[in-house]
């Protein structure tokens, strides 16, 4: 969508602020509209800014976390390149974003210290801005350290309002103090906006915000707000425009995908919207992210096996094999009847990929508590598994449970578990070797020109010698040697 018409704000010396406060008084209130005339008058400022600098402005976002805020940052990226920023790798740039994360606590510690080094920079930059965005903005504290420490910072907003980027940006340029916008929660969902994907061959999609689970341990259920499904035909209506553009495999993203649905005025399963999806002409790949064991219906196992185009991979967090410790973090299910779903899906789709998450040192966690963890992790047999240590975060109920783990104890446990984890995944890693795989490209191979790196359906990794024009096609490659977690291969 564009707005129809340039706004003319641009006047010089004081008058200019004045002009723009009353051109923000006369918005329009209905989205995405509002936003495409913020846009118009950020073009404006973003111009004059550069006029003065007399080159052109750079903008630069870091991304901390997951899967949902790579994709919240392609929208924050839309936005800048739209008003007229260019993008650049370098912190060293005109707009600095940092789009961060606080599922455990050393994120929220990096992002602090990277901050100094940008004051730094904007000492010798006059024209720079830094925002600061994402779930550890969500979390009172964090910006009250902001406001009283880190005066220099700009912009600060949350995971609830980034579809008013246009509008903050607009407001933070034309004010000289810190522009702070957080919202507890919201149910509004804005589509439509302007979005800077990272791949022209694949892209992630939401399909719904938020999470309902509140599991003792994590904080996203009080930083992401309440679950809120997108309405299908808005999912469809994206992907179908993302392919008509090139895309081919799209990655269904939510914080508990399984859970879609339910609060839709007509109610849609996951499963249901999956086989909606999967008609559309031209899609090649699903995949999905993340699936919470306790939602995982028989009608998803189905429709998983009938459809070759939903990859064959399944991330499926375990986070603890302990029933007892399942049952402290709230998760709704025993090691029993995560082991009885893994065989379900293992016989409904036999060569599936499964991957987890799983947390050492929860709170009161034993030994035999741990021994459970190692059990599941050689019976399942995971092709990888990110291993986390506990992080207390403040506000969550494990934070104040008894029998805090010792540093110590944890990191023996942690060692353990990941060599365990590693050990697995390399045995398992190997068993595709001599066969045929279809295979994504999706860039050169770092190391070696004569090589492209594709990505198979189960998520692996090959290089295969190729060029650049196959760089978003799907190939058929006999994978020859397997080198632990990647292969080499040779195309059919
Ligand atoms: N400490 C450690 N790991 C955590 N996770 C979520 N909260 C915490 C925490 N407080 C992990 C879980 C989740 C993944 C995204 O992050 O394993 O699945
Ligand atoms: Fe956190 Fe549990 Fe929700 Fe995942 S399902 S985001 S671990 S509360």
């Amino acid at each position: 969508m564009q707005y129809p018409f340039r706004i003319g704000i641009i006047t010089y010396g004081d008058e200019m602020k004045e002009n723009i406060l009353e051109m923000i008084n006369q918005a329009p209130l209905e989205e995405p509209k509002r936003q495409y005339y913020f846009c118009e008058l950020a073009k404006e400022l973003v111009e004059e800014k550069s006029r003065e600098a007399g080159r052109k402005l750079t903008f630069c976002v870091v991304t901390f976390g997951c899967q949902m805020n790579a994709r919240d940052s392609e929208k924050l990226e839309g936005i800048l390149e739209y008003i007229g920023y260019e993008k650049s790798e370098e912190e060293a740039s005109d707009f600095v974003i940092y789009n961060t994360c606080t599922v455990r606590e050393n994120a929220n510690l990096r992002v602090y210290g990277r901050l100094g080094n940008l004051n730094r920079l904007k000492r010798k930059n006059p024209h720079m801005m830094i925002g600061l965005c994402g779930c550890m903005m969500q979390e009172p504290q964090v910006v009250e350290k902001l406001k009283k420490s880190y005066r220099f910072v700009n912009l600060i907003f949350g995971t609830h309002n980034i579809y008013k980027f246009a509008e903050l940006i607009v407001q933070a340029l034309a004010e000289n103090s810190m522009v702070i916008d957080i919202w507890k929660d919201t149910d509004k969902i804005v589509e439509d906006l302007p979005v800077d994907r990272k791949y022209t061959f694949k892209s992630g999609v939401n399909i719904m915000f938020g999470c309902n689970n509140f599991c003792s341990y994590c904080i996203v259920p009080y930083v992401r707000g309440r679950e809120r499904s997108r309405n299908p035909r808005d999912i469809i209506r994206e992907i179908e425009s993302l392919v008509k553009d090139g895309v081919v495999e799209i990655m269904l993203l939510g914080q508990n995908v399984n859970s879609y649905g339910k609060n839709l005025e007509e109610p849609v399963t996951f499963a249901q919207l999956l086989q909606q999806i999967v008609k559309i002409e031209g899609l090649k790949r699903v995949r999905f992210m993340t699936s919470h064991p306790k939602d995982l219906s028989e009608e998803l196992i189905a429709v998983m096996a009938a459809h070759p185009k939903i990859c064959n991979h399944l991330h499926l967090p375990l986070q603890s094999g302990s029933t007892e410790i399942l049952q402290k973090m709230n998760r709704r299910y025993t090691k029993e009847q995560y082991l009885t779903l893994v065989d379900k899906i293992r016989k409904a789709v036999p060569d599936i990929s499964l991957t987890t998450d799983i947390i050492v040192g929860f709170p009161g966690e034993t030994e035999e508590d741990f021994e459970e963890t190692l059990d599941v992790v050689r019976k399942v047999r995971y092709d990888s598994a990110f291993t986390f240590i506990y992080s207390k975060r403040t506000g969550t109920p494990a934070a104040v449970m008894e029998h805090q783990v010792s540093e110590e104890v944890v990191h023996e446990r942690f060692d353990r578990l990941l060599k365990e984890v590693q050990k697995i995944s390399r045995e398992e890693a190997g068993r595709l070797e001599g066969t045929c795989q279809e295979v994504l490209v999706e860039g050169m191979n770092e190391q070696d020109e004569s090589l492209v790196t594709g990505r198979m359906t189960n998520n692996l990794l090959v290089h295969f010698p190729g060029t650049k024009e196959m760089i978003g096609t799907l190939r058929q490659v006999s994978l020859d040697t397997c080198k632990g977690f990647y292969y080499m291969g040779t195309e059919r």
